[in-house]
Order: structure tokens, then sequence, then C-alpha cells
């Protein structure tokens, strides 16, 4: 992990991932809204993520619109300049000669840690008397190829979460598998997490799900109490994985959410699955595939279920102060 600070001076972070590594380079900055904050990252000349808010403090325009050189961000508008660690103006056009750039002039700037295929920055809150938490994709190694992107989902974060456990089946697929109404036993609860399997079966299986006695598969989801690292995982019935795939969400604008992920199939496991799965996986075909325009009909006809073991949940989380990492 590559971290250009870990903690904040307000108290301890809470490492939201909001992109996939590969989407930030070291000539366009990415704009990126989530938890409601609206970030431009950029890689400096180290290649070490930055991470500001994505507002000059000049006249607001997006930093996002401006362009990277070396370790800085420049503004498309004025051209005022900005180191991406302290968020400093470090230059301004037009100055004459005698004259400096006021140390009060400055964007900004996040702590950023990187690892596990997505930049993490730190955002909004955290349990005052919790220990610092690792990056929340911690427990995603891929070991093989992996399947990736972004959307911006026409949905709440909070209801993309609740949705997540009371139906994913609204916000993602797995190829040639139909996920159940059924779960296989009660929410539990796992550290900061909330933990759900339900049945699954191959897309084949003649008879409806309602009368389906037997999952042969099932699918986990892994829900966090706070930030927005998801895992939804697909497993034999005896619990081998077969796909796994990390999201990361959080609260855009307007109501919508924000989203990346990265997947990968555990190719070990795969003597069990169909034919016309394996044969999709050898045409390139991705094992599954997140929505963006979520179906609001689906999703009020969901039963509010093991969600609001994650609102009871959440309501228990104790003594949260703000923060406001600076790098
Ligand atoms: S708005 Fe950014 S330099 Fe003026």
């Amino acid at each position: 992990m590559q971290t250009s600070s870990s903690k904040s001076p307000g108290g301890k972070p809470i490492w939201w991932a909001v992109a996939l590594s590969e989407s930030i380079g070291q000539v366009k900055p990415l704009a990126a809204v989530f938890d409601g904050e609206e970030l431009v990252l950029f890689r400096d000349s180290n290649g070490q993520p930055r991470a500001l808010r994505d507002r000059c403090p000049h006249r607001r325009v997006p930093l996002s619109l401006g362009c990277v050189k070396g370790d800085k961000l420049q503004c498309g508008y004025h051209g005022w300049t900005f180191d991406g660690a302290s968020g400093q103006c470090t230059a301004i056009p037009n100055l004459r000669g005698e004259e400096k750039v006021p140390a009060h002039y400055a964007a900004q700037a996040f702590a950023v840690a990187e690892g596990h295929g997505f930049v993490h920055v730190a955002l909004g809150a955290w349990a005052a008397d919790a220990s610092p938490p690792e990056l929340p994709t911690a427990g995603y190694p891929a070991t093989g190829p992996e399947f990736t992107g972004s959307a911006v989902a026409n949905i709440s974060h909070a209801e993309y979460l609740a949705v997540m456990l009371d139906g994913p089946q609204c916000l993602l697929d797995f190829s040639f598998v139909r996920m159940t109404d059924f779960f296989l036993g009660d929410a539990q609860r796992s550290g900061d997490q909330l933990v759900l399997d339900r049945g699954a079966v191959w897309q084949s299986q003649v008879l409806p799900s309602q009368f389906v006695a037997d999952y042969p598969l099932i699918v986990r989801t892994t829900v966090p109490l706070v930030g927005g690292s998801l895992r939804v995982e697909l497993l034999t019935g005896t619990e081998l994985p077969l796909v796994t795939v990390q999201i990361a969400s959080g609260a855009n604008r307007r109501g919508t959410t924000s989203v990346c992920w990265r997947g990968y199939v555990h190719t070990e496991n795969l003597a069990g699955m169909p034919l016309r799965w394996r044969a999709g996986r050898a045409a390139g075909r991705d094992p599954f595939k997140l929505h963006a325009h979520i179906d609001g009909a689906a999703i009020a006809a969901l039963l509010v279920a093991p969600s609001r073991e994650l609102a009871a949940a959440q309501g228990s989380t104790q003594k949260i102060v703000p923060i406001r990492a600076v790098a």
C-alpha cells in the first residue's frame, strides 16, 4: 500500500475507495464525487495519487478542468497552480517580481492511499475510539484477469447499500445465474460489515425460483456499516468462491451514487461450472455486470428485510467525529 498520509489532524480517517487505480494518470485529472465530496484526482511525478477538493479557491472553477504539471495541478481558468500534497497555491501568473503568493491561498487536500487496485481518500467520519481502519478493499486479492468499470447509478447511496442486501439482483447480474429471494440464514455482523447469503441457481434451472428446493450456488453480499466498499461473491453450495466483485460506492450529487468496481473469476474452482458458462468465459464474456440504470419498479417490490438490520447497526455506531484529512 502506498500512503501519502494515513491520519488526519482531527481524528482517525475513514478510507473511501473512490477510483480504479488505472483511471488516474499524470496528464489529465479525474473528477470524482464520493460521500458528497467533490474531488479531483491525479498522479504526481512519482506516480503517487493525489486528491484535492475539486474547487479552485480563486473563482471556484472545478480544478478537474485543469491539467497536471509535475507534482502540481494547474487551474484551467486563470492558471493558479496547486501542490498535490498540501494543496498550497505555489504560483499565480502575472505576479510582479516582488509579489509572493499569500500563504492562505490553498485548495483542500485529502490523505490518499492506494492498494488492491483502488485509490482511497480519507473522508467523512469514524468512531472516535476505533482503531485506524485498514483499507476497505484489503480482502480483495485478485488472482486472475480482472473485469472493471465505473458508473453513476440512479439511486441514492443509502438505498444502494440497502438494496444490495434486500435484492442484489436489482444491482448486478452474474452470467447464467439467477438469484433467488431465499436467504440462507440471517445477516451476520462481521466487524463493521453485515454479511448475508442468499440462494442462487443456474439459469438453466427449469422451475421458477420460488419452487426450487436446492441452491447449488450462494450469493454472499458484504455491506459496510460505515463507508461504501461492498463485496459480492458467487460461491458454490460448499462455499468455494467462483467470482468475487469488489465495489466502491459513495453518494454523488442529486441522489445518485458513484460506483466503480473490479472483479475476477476463481479459475481454480471452475471444474463444476456448466459448459456454457465456461464457453462464455473462453469467449471473453464478462462473468458479471453491474447496472447503472436501476429498475425502480423492481426495487419498490423488494421486501425491506435484512436492510433493517443494516439501519439498526448503523444507528448503533457510537461517537462520531468529523475529520478532514490534509496530506
Ligand atoms: S478560477 Fe482557478 S485560477 Fe482563477
